[in-house]
């Protein structure tokens, strides 16, 4: 080796140990903090960043190099570098650090995150890593949950299952733990579930799930996109990879389009090398990212940086805020049930109170996503469901959720449409369900406009 590669190494070296450090004197400070700030600090804006108070946005596609070294290094991966925005980016960077660093708070173990072009390609970049062929492991198949994400289904029912063949077995009961160990055989991948689930707010015992997973040597993946780190971790419970559609609540204004990816460190695994298992976000940038190529523009980082650095205090106004919605609509007799966790008839309402707390405070937070079925004269039937939707003046009629405004959505003609009748109906979405995903309005507007629509009926 020449001395000039040895030095890069060396410095290669020091700037890991250097980025280390910073991780670790971040991971330290409080959640409020930890969003404000992630890893860019004083020292940093000073030595690289023109002393700009704010991260930099690096409109640029890629780095230049000193030298023929330094960049085989690089491309090598063996010094740290970002090469190619559809390899890294700085900008990005500063996202990812600090996504990992509010996912993995409190969990008392290290994670690294990777942010995707959108939810869906952080679930796709989340589970082909896991799903490679391997001789020892033929015909391989995942345990998921029904009730999730119609986007989701389809991606696992239409695209993993039909068009490559790996059998997916759905969860009815996804707080049932017989139900998910009676389908995990010595083929299963993993296991995936949401936390809360969209739209039927379903949750599961995420440390139940996790250590059946680990049992088996396979990792759990969740998504907790209706959560958010503000108020559930799953990998402080044991999950091992978490997936955020980060252009919901974690940023709400929804400006880009980001979904990301966090893992600890050593998943379990029954397939791929020992490197993905040690480092699964890291070595998921480094070959299917970057293979793929969903990567995200700089500018859409930064923005979404500057919004979730405020996702505690605007979690916990919109957790209020649905509270207050799903009570109202709890005693209003054009509605036929409600379902949100915070409701003491929630059906699973312990296990909430465990799982949904607002970070660093002891309230429980149940997030800003409810859904409710309006009463129709018979079942399957959406008319009244239609009035009720079709007159609502302040709350948006829009496919989408987690945003600074309140919008409702009707699942089985939008988000779930897709699936067709049979799997809506094996994950118990009715036409008559309303789903609505709470904003930072004053409660009272909200509700008035829903009590006028329902008075409609
Ligand atoms: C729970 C959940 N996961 C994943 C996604 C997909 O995210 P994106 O729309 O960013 O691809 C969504 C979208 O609504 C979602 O609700």
């Amino acid at each position: 080796m020449t001395g000039k590669k040895e030095k890069w190494l060396k410095d290669g070296h020091e700037a890991d140990a250097n980025l280390n450090n910073r991780r670790l004197v971040a991971g330290k400070r409080k959640f409020d903090t930890i969003a404000v700030h992630g890893i860019y600090n004083m020292e940093e804006a000073l030595k690289q960043n023109n002393a700009s108070l704010m991260e930099p946005v690096y409109m640029s596609p890629a780095q230049t190099f000193t030298d023929s070294d330094e960049k085989e290094l690089s491309l090598a991966y063996e010094i740290p570098g970002w090469i190619y925005s559809r390899f890294g980016n700085p900008s990005v960077y500063y996202l990812e650090e600090t996504i990992a660093l509010l996912e993995g708070y409190q969990a008392g173990c290290e994670t690294s995150s990777l942010v995707t072009g959108s939810g869906m390609s952080a679930i796709f970049m989340a589970v082909e890593p896991l799903l490679i062929k391997d001789k020892s492991f033929p015909y391989p198949n995942i345990v998921a949950q029904a009730k999730i994400y119609g986007g989701t289904f389809h991606l696992f029912s239409e695209r993993l299952m039909q068009d490559r063949g790996i059998e997916v077995r759905w969860i009815k009961d996804a707080m049932d733990i017989s139900e998910w160990e009676s389908k995990i055989d010595d083929k299963t991948r993993f296991l995936y579930g949401e936390f809360p689930s969209n739209p039927a707010v379903q949750i599961f015992d995420i440390s139940e799930i996790a250590d059946l997973a680990h049992k088996h040597g396979i990792p759990l993946l969740v998504d907790a996109t209706c959560a958010s780190p503000a108020i559930t971790r799953p990998i402080q419970h044991g999950a091992d990879i978490v997936i955020q559609s980060v252009s919901k609540v974690m940023s709400s204004s929804g400006t880009t389009i980001i979904g990301s990816l966090t893992s600890r460190k050593d998943i379990p695994s029954r397939v791929g090398e020992d490197e993905m298992k040690s480092d699964f976000a890291k070595y998921v940038q480094h070959i299917t990212y970057r293979d793929f190529g969903p990567a995200i523009h700089p500018l859409g980082a930064i923005m979404t940086l500057n919004d979730l650095r405020s996702l505690r205090g605007r979690i916990s106004q919109m957790s209020d805020s649905a509270m207050k919605i799903a009570c109202f609509l709890n005693d209003n007799d054009k509605v036929e049930k409600v379902y949100y966790p915070g409701l003491i008839e929630y059906i699973h309402y312990e296990t909430a109170l465990k799982y949904m707390r607002l970070v660093d405070s002891d309230e429980p937070a149940f997030g800003y996503m409810l859904a409710f079925d309006i009463v129709e004269k018979n079942r399957g039937e959406s008319i009244n469901t239609r009035k009720f939707y079709d007159s609502l003046n302040l709350v948006w009629r829009t496919a989408d959720l987690g945003r600074v405004k309140t919008i409702a959505t009707l699942p089985a003609i939008s988000t779930h449409q897709q699936q067709g009748e049979e799997a809506r109906d094996m994950a118990d979405i009715l036409p008559s369900c309303v789903r609505l995903s709470a904003g930072l309005e004053h409660p009272d507007d909200i509700i008035e406009d829903l009590e006028q629509a329902l008075k409609k009926i």
